[in-house]
C-alpha cells in the first residue's frame, strides 16, 4: 500500500481481536510516531505503550470513576457527554478493550503539545492501516489530564512532572470477518477547500 492509499482508506477501529500486537509492528508504529515532526524540533513527545492487560483495565476503571463524578453540562462536546453518562452507567471501557495502547505526553507549558502528539498519533495511523492494524484516537486521558489518580497512575511509570497527556491510540487487530480494518471510507461533507 503506497502512502495515499494508506491515507485515503484509514478509519477508525473500534472493536479489537485479543491477540496481542506482536512487538515488532509495535515499535515499528512507535518508530513512526517519533519520527513525526514537531515544532521547533522540540523532539518533547513522551509515548508510554501499554500492553499489560491488568494496567489497561486499572486505566479504565480510573477513567470511569473520573467521568463518574462529572456532570453533562449544557453545550459540552457530545463525545464528553457519552463518556460522562457510560460511565455513570457503569461498564465503561473508553479503550474498546485493544491489546496495545500508545499514550502520547508532552510538557503543560509548551505551545505545540497538542500538534506534536497529534503528529505522532497520526503517523502511527496511518502506518497501522498500511500494516493492517485497526488504530483508534482516544480522547478520554487527555480530557482528564488533571484527574489526580490518573495523574499519580502514570507517575508511577515515568510521567514527568511537567507532562500531561495529550493523546492516546487504540491498536490492535480488527474484530471484523477477515481480521482487517474497516478501509471505506467516510463522504467528505466538511473540510472546505478555498482556492485563491
Ligand atoms: C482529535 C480526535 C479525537 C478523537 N477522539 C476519539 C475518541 O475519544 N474515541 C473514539 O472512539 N474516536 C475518537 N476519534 C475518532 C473519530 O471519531 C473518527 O476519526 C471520526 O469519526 C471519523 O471516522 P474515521 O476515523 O473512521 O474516518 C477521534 C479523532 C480525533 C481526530
Amino acid at each position: 500500500m503506497n502512502v495515499y492509499d494508506a491515507i485515503m482508506t484509514r478509519r477508525s477501529t473500534r472493536r479489537f481481536q485479543t491477540k496481542a500486537v506482536p512487538d515488532e509492528m509495535l515499535v515499528k508504529l512507535i518508530q513512526a510516531g517519533r519520527f513525526a515532526p514537531s515544532g521547533g524540533n522540540s523532539q518533547s513527545t513522551h509515548f508510554f505503550v501499554i500492553t499489560d492487560p491488568d494496567f489497561l483495565a486499572e486505566l479504565a476503571d480510573l477513567v470511569q470513576q473520573a467521568f463518574s463524578k462529572m456532570e453533562v453540562t449544557e453545550g459540552m462536546y457530545a463525545s464528553l457527554v457519552s463518556s460522562i453518562t457510560r460511565s455513570k452507567k457503569g461498564g465503561y471501557v473508553f479503550h474498546y478493550n485493544c491489546p496495545a495502547l500508545i499514550v502520547t505526553a508532552n510538557q503543560k507549558d509548551y505551545g505545540n503539545n497538542i500538534a506534536d502528539c497529534a503528529c505522532a498519533l497520526e503517523n502511527m495511523m496511518i502506518l497501522g492501516n498500511e500494516m493492517d492494524l485497526g488504530t483508534c484516537w482516544i480522547n478520554q486521558l487527555k480530557w482528564l489530564n488533571e484527574d489526580p489518580a490518573l495523574l499519580e497512575k502514570f507517575r508511577s511509570c515515568g510521567l514527568k512532572e511537567n507532562e500531561r497527556i495529550y493523546g492516546a491510540l487504540a491498536v490492535g487487530f480488527a474484530a471484523s470477518e477477515n481480521g482487517m480494518p474497516e478501509r471505506m471510507p467516510l463522504e467528505r461533507k466538511g473540510n472546505e477547500v478555498t482556492l485563491i
